[in-house]
C-alpha cells in the first residue's frame, strides 16, 4: 500500500509539471512516503530526516513527510525536527500539488480524513511497472488486531466503486498491462458503495477485462475469506491461484489474544477448502512471533502449522509495541534474544521448507511472466511464476511484458533458475 502511495504522489506531482528526481540532491523536494506497521521503519526514518536536514542547509530542499507516521506523530515530529516543511497523513496526498505550488507555509499539517472514498486523482499514478499494477479497491481497516497500528493510521474501511475499479482495470488493460493486484488492507471485505456488490463480484468483473491475464490480491484477512471467493478464484480464467493471508500465529491462544477472530483449526480448515478447490495453489502468510505471552509452547504451535501447512512463502516479523493498539497495554515480556530466536528458528524452518518446494519444480516447464532484467546482466531476466515466485533466466532477446515458457534447472530457497523453453 505504501509502494502503491508513492506511485500515486508520484502522478500527482508529474501531472502538475514535477518530474522525478533520481536522488534528493538532485531534487527541489523530497517527499518521505512512511509505513507506521513496525517500530523498525520507524527507526529509520528519524536518521534519515537527519540526513536530509544537513542536506537542506546546502540546497534548501523542501522536506515532506507523508504516511502513516505522518499521520500518527505529526506534533512529536516537528518538535523534534522543525526542518520539516509539510506534514502529510495518507488521506491528505491530493493537496501536495496545490501546498506546493503556493508554497504555502500554513497549514503545515494536513491529517484531515474523509469519510468517502475521494476517486479525483486515482489515475494519475506514475506507475513504476509497466507489466503488473496495484489497483486500490479499499482502504483502511475495521479490525483492530491487537497489535496493529494500520486501524489508527489509515482510518475506517472505506471502499472504491467498483464501476471505478473496473474502469482502472479497462484503462490499464488499454495500456498493455498484463497483471493487475487488487490492494487493500482486507480486500474480502470489500463491498461496492452503489450497488453492495462484494469482492467476489469484484473478481468475477474483472476476470472478463480483456488483456488481463493474471489478477491478484492482497490483503485477505482469514475472518473474512468465505468460500464464495475461493470458488469464484476456481472458476475464473485470470485469478491465479495464489493467496497471501495472514495466519500471525499457530497458537488459537495467541491468535484469541490478538484478536484475530479465528482460531488455528479455522485456519486449518480455509486452507483444506482452498487446496480441495485448487489443488496446487501457493500460499503465502505473515507471522508475528514474541507476542506477549507467548509461551514456549505457543511458539512451536506456529512451528507445527508451518510444517503442516507448507506455504510457498512467508514474511515474519517480532513483535513490536505499536502506540494506541490495544496490545501496547500488555506486558511486552518476551525478551528481545528469546523473539531474535524465535524469528531465526521460523526463517530457518521455512527456509528448509521452500527449498523442499523448489525443488519439485526442477525439471518441469512454467509459464512465467517476465518483470524486468538484471541490473548486472542485460541478457538475465526475471519474472514470477503465477504462484508468485521468482523466476530468473536468460534470454537473447527481450521478453519483458510477455509471458514466456522456462524450464527450470536450479533453485534456491528464494527463487527458481531455468531457462526458456521455446524461443519466444
Ligand atoms: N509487530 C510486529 N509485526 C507487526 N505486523 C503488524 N503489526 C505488527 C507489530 N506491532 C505485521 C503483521 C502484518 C504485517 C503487515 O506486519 O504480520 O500482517
Ligand atoms: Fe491490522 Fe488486523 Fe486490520 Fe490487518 S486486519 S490491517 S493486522 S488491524
Amino acid at each position: 500500500m505504501n509502494e502503491s502511495d508513492s506511485e500515486r504522489i508520484a502522478g500527482l506531482l508529474a501531472a502538475a509539471g514535477a518530474r522525478l528526481a533520481d536522488r534528493p540532491e538532485d531534487s527541489q523536494v523530497t517527499i518521505v512516503n512512511t509505513c507506521a506497521v513496525r517500530g523498525k521503519s520507524e527507526e529509520k526514518l528519524f536518521s534519515y530526516l537527519g540526513r536530509l536536514r544537513s542536506l537542506k542547509k546546502k540546497t534548501g530542499l523542501v522536506i515532506v513527510l507523508a504516511g502513516c507516521v505522518a499521520q500518527l506523530h505529526q506534533d512529536r515530529i516537528l518538535d523534534r525536527n522543525p526542518d520539516v516543511d509539510f506534514i502529510l497523513g495518507p488521506d491528505n496526498y491530493h493537496r501536495l500539488p496545490e501546498l506546493l505550488e503556493r508554497r504555502l507555509g500554513q497549514p503545515r499539517v494536513l491529517t484531515a480524513w474523509s469519510k468517502d472514498w475521494r476517486e479525483d486523482e486515482r489515475r494519475l499514478s506514475l506507475r513504476r511497472s509497466p507489466v503488473s499494477a496495484f489497483v486500490t479497491v479499499m482502504e483502511g481497516c475495521d479490525n483492530f488486531c491487537a497489535y496493529c497500528i494500520v486501524p489508527f493510521t489509515r482510518g475506517r474501511e472505506k471502499f472504491r466503486p467498483l464501476r471505478a475499479v473496473l474502469d482502472e482495470v479497462r484503462v490499464l488493460a488499454g495500456e498493455g498491462y498484463k497483471e493487475i493486484q487488487f490492494l487493500g488492507q482486507n480486500v474480502n471485505s470489500y463491498r461496492d458503495p452503489d450497488t453492495g456488490a462484494g469482492f467476489r463480484d469484484l473478481l468475477m468483473a474483472a476476470d472478463e477485462v480483456e488483456g488481463i491475464e493474471w489478477i491478484r490480491f492482497i490483503t485477505s484477512h482469514p475472518k473474512n475469506f468465505g468460500p464464495d471467493i475461493a470458488e469464484a478464484m476456481a472458476r475464473s480464467r485470470h485469478v491465479c491461484r495464489q493467496i497471501h493471508m495472514p495466519l500471525q500465529s499457530g497458537s488459537s491462544a495467541v491468535l484469541e489474544r490478538m484478536k484475530r477472530g479465528y482460531s488455528r483449526e479455522d485456519y486449518l480448515e480455509k486452507i483444506r477448502v482452498l487446496r480441495s478447490l485448487m489443488p496446487g495453489i501457493c500460499l503465502s502468510t505473515d507471522i508475528i512471533v514474541g507476542f506477549p505471552g507467548e509461551t514456549e509452547s505457543e511458539f512451536s504451535e506456529t512451528l507445527g502449522a508451518l510444517d503442516e501447512i507448507r506455504f510457498a512463502n512467508i514474511f515474519s516479523f517480532r513483535y513490536s509495541p505499536r502506540p494506541r493498539t490495544s496490545a501496547v497495554k500488555l506486558k511486552d515480556d518476551v525478551p528481545f534474544g528469546v523473539k531474535r530466536r524465535r524469528l531465526m528458528d521460523v526463517q530457518q524452518a521455512q527456509k528448509t521448507i521452500q527449498t523442499r518446494l523448489h525443488e519439485g519444480f526442477i525439471g518441469r516447464t512454467i509459464r512465467v511472466l517476465c518483470l524486468g532484467k538484471s541490473k548486472k546482466d542485460e541478457r538475465v531476466f526475471s519474472g514470477r511464476s503465477e504462484g508468485y515466485q521468482v523466476v530468473n533466466f536468460r534470454s537473447e532477446t527481450d521478453v519483458i511484458g510477455r509471458f514466456v515458457p522456462v524450464r527450470i534447472t536450479a533453485c534456491g530457497p528464494y527463487s527458481l533458475r531455468g531457462e526458456l523453453a521455446e524461443s519466444p
